[in-house]
């Protein structure tokens, strides 16, 4: 099956190639490069992850480097301005990518030449075009390569997503996600074009495609900065997504809206043909499923979704992680290998796409 024709989430090792595999008597050695504000999370995370080894630490500014060093005692790891030199230097298995966007695609094909796999921060790349080719060097190298993308990393999605699959809804027919998080920032957010789209949206279109199984179709977006907003551009966006098997996936989104704040994995409601799940991205997703229907209205059985399965993937940053540790060891890939996480990267393109030109969009 090519990889076009795969459903969501389906990653084979046939459409990934083959890794060499890390062998058991010894640890998976990891340079993390940039060393900014997500590279605390990461540090935290990989010092609770078995059997992984931080071996360099990377940045444009080598006293960034070195802070992080001192904050989590990596007094082994070789800092650096060049990831080259510290690749060639420290022979890692992996690359952890927490660099700016603009800075992913350089940074993978960088590992990618030294025959070393890439973890990367979200989103995957800063274009479709730079995406591609990224996916195109680490196959064609037979590189490991996945994305972070940590909000599908959580028990309480994992929850509803194997509720829709149970098809105890029915027929899933729609999916609406509300996002509204007043987040002042600073930093290369505060100038950044289509910042909630590019930077934020990313992850609540990946939970769409998480939820439903279905990728996407077609897009039409407005996108807007309000008045008000601290940002230079597009802090609110509406999208309306058609997605493959049917479904309308409807997104709406601000980080300029002051008060009544969602969480940040969005207020969701996921509708099928025999009920409702409503789900505020907290710890109690429920169900409203019809019982029976006499009357204008049908009753419905309310409740809870069952509680979450040992076996899931979560854990966030440290569950990615280990899956990476894990996917290196074995050669299995990791469920947000590049290769299916574009499809996620697609939808963000597609509406930026849209919000420019006033049209829908097909998703490439
Ligand atoms: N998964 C999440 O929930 C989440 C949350 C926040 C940020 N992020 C993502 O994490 C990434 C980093 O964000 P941040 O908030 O840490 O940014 P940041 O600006 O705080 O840090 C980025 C660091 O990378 C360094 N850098 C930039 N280009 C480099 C290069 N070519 N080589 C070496 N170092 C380089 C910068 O000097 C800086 O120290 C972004 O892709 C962002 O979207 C993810």
């Amino acid at each position: 099956m090519t990889s076009s024709k795969m459903n969501s989430g389906e990653v084979t090792r046939q459409t990934i190639g083959a890794w060499r595999q890390v062998p058991a008597n010894r640890p998976v050695r990891a340079v993390l490069v940039g060393c900014g504000g997500m590279s605390a999370e990461w540090l935290r995370a990989a010092a609770q992850v078995e059997g992984l080894e931080v071996v360099g630490l990377v940045d444009l500014n080598e006293d960034a480097a070195r802070a992080r060093q001192a904050e989590f005692g990596l007094t082994q790891a070789q800092t650096g301005t060049d990831l080259g030199r510290v690749l060639a230097d420290t022979s890692p298995d992996l690359v952890f990518d927490c660099t700016v966007p603009e800075a992913h695609f350089q940074t993978a094909l960088t590992a990618f030449e030294q025959g070393i796999g890439v973890l990367g921060e979200k989103p995957l790349a800063d274009n479709m075009a730079h995406a591609r080719q990224m996916i195109q060097v680490g196959q064609s190298s037979a590189q490991f390569h996945a994305v972070i993308q940590n909000r599908r990393f959580d028990p309480n999605i994992r929850r509803v997503e194997r509720f829709v699959r149970s098809g105890r809804l029915g027929e899933l027919t729609t999916l609406n996600a509300d996002f509204y998080v007043g987040a002042h920032f600073g930093g290369f957010r505060d100038t950044m074009e289509h910042v909630l789209l590019l930077d934020m949206a990313i992850h609540t279109f990946d939970s769409a495609r998480l939820i439903s199984g279905q990728d996407p179709v077609s897009v039409y977006c407005h996108e807007w900065n309000p008045k008000g907003s601290w940002y230079a551009h597009g802090a609110n966006a509406v999208a309306i997504f058609e997605m493959t098997g049917g479904v309308v996936f409807t997104y709406r989104g601000s980080w300029a809206a002051e008060g009544a704040r969602t969480t940040w994995e969005s207020d969701w409601r996921v509708v099928g043909t025999a009920g409702s799940v409503v789900w505020d991205g907290g710890d109690h997703p429920t169900s409203s499923l019809v019982r029976e229907t006499t009357g204008l209205l049908s009753d419905f059985t309310e409740a809870e979704l069952p509680p979450a399965n040992p076996q899931d993937r979560v854990g966030g940053h440290r569950g990615l992680i280990e899956e990476a540790v894990s996917s290196l060891r074995s050669g299995q890939p990791a469920e947000t290998a590049a290769v299916d996480n574009v499809r996620s990267l697609a939808m963000v393109f597609a509406a930026i796409e849209s919000a420019e030109s006033g049209r829908k969009v097909l998703v490439d």
